[in-house]
């Protein structure tokens, strides 16, 4: 395969405390696994975050950290740029994770036993802030539809009039690759207004659109659906920094934005690292055309999948993404019950996918496939599933 970009350049991440690298054989019960799980990517940041953090560590002294007025402005600078979004520096908080900054608000915002929507087949933390803090999950499952997904947007009417605070909604959807449309993120802002549902945007995924699709910021439709709405973003996907710890949370909504920041100081959640403020100021800064090659690669990597996948079998297909860097795949015609087929791949192929039932039911015979990776890496993958697949 021919080295032309620098995405295809393989790094080893064995030995770096990779969840993806490091954690697999512990959580899949074997070694040599290909990790095609942990959704981070196999990438290095734009030069300019590692310039960033270098220069910062050689400083040599890691005190207590204060949110420069520069970070501030890079993202908001970001968010009109990228996303033709204006919003008031005063909406902007920070958490140190998106997934930290969820179970904030949700603390803040609603009492045990309360029910909150999701809708899956879901990123699993959804069901787990909720559960383990001692609120209800109500599903309004997406509905699958010409090779995608939909929203089902008369079954949530109705469970908004049977009365819920609260709903985590992802956007762009993982696993199922869905970048919402404004006129569908329309209908749910309609809904949200009308029965007066604070929605947790979690848009973390937001900077990973494909060239032919457009992200729209939920809460950048109207001032009404911006004052129910929390948004939650992050360089974190976007610049592979993840293990930095530093997020974005937007809340117009005064009230909204006062019961947060309290619940932030209870937790005492308000601090950042040191690092993950230097890398964001940077990436947002000057990471623009990084990040256009990083989509481009990541689109010749989602080809790559689908054109060699089906040389294999058809009984595979990928559920076509408009975003992100992961991979449904509906794997039900290959007749592997739903709850060995994960470990069919672990077994026969030497591969770490994220099974689909960790998504939900609805993720039954599907694995994710993450497709942040060199592309080499992206071939032995499908070596190995062919091997594996002619064998059984
Ligand atoms: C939808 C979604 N939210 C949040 C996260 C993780 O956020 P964090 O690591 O900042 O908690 C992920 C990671 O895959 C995700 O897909």
């Amino acid at each position: 395969m021919d080295c032309q970009s620098p995405f295809d350049q393989l790094i080893d991440r064995r030995n770096s405390q990779s969840a993806k690298w490091d954690g697999a054989a512990e959580v899949f019960g074997q070694e040599d696994l290909l990790p095609m799980w942990v959704a981070d990517m196999d990438f290095r940041p734009p030069e300019a975050a590692i310039r960033a953090i270098t220069a910062r560590a050689t400083h040599g002294i890691y005190g207590y950290e204060r949110k420069p007025e520069s970070l501030s402005e890079a993202v908001i600078d970001w968010l009109k740029i990228r996303h033709d979004w204006v919003i008031d520096p005063i909406w902007l908080n920070h958490s140190p994770g998106v997934v930290s900054g969820l179970v904030s608000a949700i603390l803040a915002l609603t009492d045990p036993g309360d029910r909150i929507v999701i809708q899956p087949p879901v990123y699993p933390p959804f069901y787990s802030v909720v559960e383990q803090n001692g609120r209800v999950v109500v599903t309004n499952p997406l509905v699958e539809a010409n090779g995608n997904y939909v929203m089902n947007i008369p079954e949530l009417e109705e469970i908004f009039r049977s009365g819920v605070k609260l709903m985590v909604f992802c956007s762009p959807h993982n696993p199922v690759g869905r970048v919402w449309t404004k006129k569908e993120l329309l209908a749910l802002g309609e809904l949200i207004v009308n029965y007066g549902v604070t929605v947790l945007s979690d848009e973390i995924w937001a900077d990973l659109a494909f060239h032919s699709h457009q992200h729209t910021p939920l809460a950048s439709l109207s001032p009404g659906i911006a004052e129910r709405t929390i948004t939650f973003m992050a360089p974190s996907k976007t610049f592979n920094l993840a293990g930095l710890y530093m997020s974005n949370v937007i809340i117009p909504n005064q009230e909204l934005r006062d019961r947060f920041c309290a619940q932030v100081q209870r937790l005492a959640q308000g601090h950042l690292n040191v690092f993950g403020i230097v890398a964001a100021e940077a990436a947002y800064r000057e990471g623009k055309e990084w990040l256009d090659h990083l989509i481009t690669y990541l689109e010749g990597n989602l080809h790559y999948v689908q054109e060699e996948l089906a040389k294999i079998t058809p009984k595979i297909t990928i559920v076509q993404p408009e975003g992100t860097y992961v991979l449904w795949m509906d794997c039900r015609n290959l007749g592997i019950p739903a709850e060995e087929l994960n470990q069919f791949f672990v077994r026969k192929a030497g591969i770490a996918f994220n099974d689909g039932l960790m998504f939900g039911p609805m993720g039954a015979g599907f694995q994710r496939m993450n497709i942040g990776c060199p592309r080499s890496l992206l071939q032995e993958a499908i070596e190995r599933m062919s091997k594996a697949l002619a064998d059984y």
